[in-house]
């Protein structure tokens, strides 16, 4: 029998980019109107005026937490000028979502920047660490209350943002969502290993601030691929490993949780990471429907972290289909109830997403657990969302 007390966390998450609406400040908003062809973001799903009933919706189908962001780009647009508006709007964020029963995760920075941040030169200079150092203390203000914070979301993925934007500026290479495959069959390059390491003494430097100021427990969240190969091709897993992921997991050993995001596997041979051939069970992302990919990306965080608590901050699949969401989250929840019977300290499971959203320049493949109409912004709870709810309100953790 795993964990059954009230304390484990059952919830969704959601990245400010991808729901708010209107982020004009941010690099993100602004690739968008360069990037030919890119999807715009636009009015996202309103989010950012309708974060109530989000989250009243989660909370009244027996959820416990929902996991934010708070957007860097709105409280601070310009450098070195933060808005008490802006900073006052996350804190009703959190006080709602208290009020609701809903424990906040708050992440710090998911993806997008304020676009002055990116001009300077984003996470590939050594500024960034001064520079996300005195967002971090500003946030600190509205933190009060809050028990777990994620300082960057998947610095793996950040990292791989910045080999594009490296090959981008030289000339070569197209921008790629970073969480697509796309129609043509590719897979994401590496990311830059000098920019993991930065973003290492980036999340140090917030982790400690964070510590002096909050009573907080600070993580950051990685992006897992549970990376497999053949036996042959055993060298070049342990290579690929370490650059995709674990330097972000050994990066994490002194913090009070670990972040696990996983979706599903990717092969490995002997040049890398095999592109997922075409197969009528992929999802709508490009990737292979793999649930099994959580008990493995869990079992892997556990071992290189050295034991440090795990909390899932993100699983899920793009579907059309919520059937299917709902096969794949039960089986992802029997491989978590697995590897906690083996003995992986697991503190929760947030679900991605919550809604339907933005994914980085698509609009199609949808995650969430709400629908939405995007003319009117109607929320439509789906199937998945009671379904899950009704895990949270048994009070117990996954079983296997
Ligand atoms: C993750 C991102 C999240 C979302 C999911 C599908 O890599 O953190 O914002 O795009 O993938």
């Amino acid at each position: 029998m795993n964990d059954t007390s009230p304390t484990f966390l059952w919830g969704a998450s959601t990245a400010p980019h991808q729901i708010e609406g209107n982020n004009v400040n941010s690099d993100w908003w602004a690739r968008e109107q360069q990037t030919p062809g890119m999807a715009l973001s636009g009015d996202a799903i309103d989010s950012y005026h309708r974060y109530g009933e989000d989250m009243r919706l989660l909370a009244d189908a027996g959820l416990n937490a929902y996991r934010f962001g708070i957007e860097w780009s709105r409280i601070e647009p310009i450098p070195g000028h933060f808005s008490k508006a802006e900073l006052a709007h996350y804190r009703r964020m959190i006080d709602t979502a208290l009020g609701l029963g809903l424990t906040p995760v708050v992440t710090l920075q998911h993806f997008s920047t304020p676009k002055w941040f990116a001009d300077e030169g984003s996470w590939m200079v050594e500024s960034a660490i001064d520079r996300f150092a005195r967002y971090v203390t500003e946030a600190t203000s509205i933190l009060d209350g809050v028990e777990w914070v994620c300082t960057l979301n998947e610095p793996n993925m950040l990292a791989m943002m910045g080999t594009m934007m490296k090959a981008a500026e030289a000339g070569g290479g197209d921008w790629q969502s970073p969480t697509i495959e796309g129609d043509v069959q590719m897979v994401l390059p590496p990311p830059d290993p000098e920019t993991g390491h930065r973003l290492a003494r980036v999340h140090d430097r917030a982790r400690e601030i964070l510590k002096e100021r909050t009573g907080a427990k600070v993580g950051w969240t990685v992006a897992n691929q549970a990376l497999t190969a053949k036996p042959e091709h055993q060298a070049r897993l342990v290579e690929e490993r370490y650059v995709r992921e674990d330097l972000y997991l050994e990066a994490a050993r002194q913090d009070d949780f670990i972040g696990v995001q996983s979706y599903s596997t990717q092969e490995v041979d002997g040049n890398g990471p095999v592109p997922h051939a075409p197969h009528p069970d992929n999802t709508l992302a490009g990737t292979a429907y793999r649930p099994d990919s959580l008990g493995m990306a869990v079992r892997h965080t556990w071992e290189v972290t050295g034991g440090v608590p795990v909390l899932v901050t993100e699983n899920g699949i793009a579907t059309g289909d919520d059937t299917r969401r709902i096969a794949y989250t039960d089986e992802a929840l029997r491989h978590l109830g697995a590897a906690m019977d083996d003995g992986v300290d697991v503190r929760g499971y947030l679900h991605w997403s919550a809604l339907d959203n933005y994914e980085w320049g698509h609009w199609e493949p949808t995650f969430g657990l709400i629908a939405v109409d995007r003319e009117t912004f109607e929320r439509r709870p789906k199937p998945s969302l009671a379904w899950l709810g009704g895990l949270a309100r048994s009070g117990k953790g996954p079983t296997s």
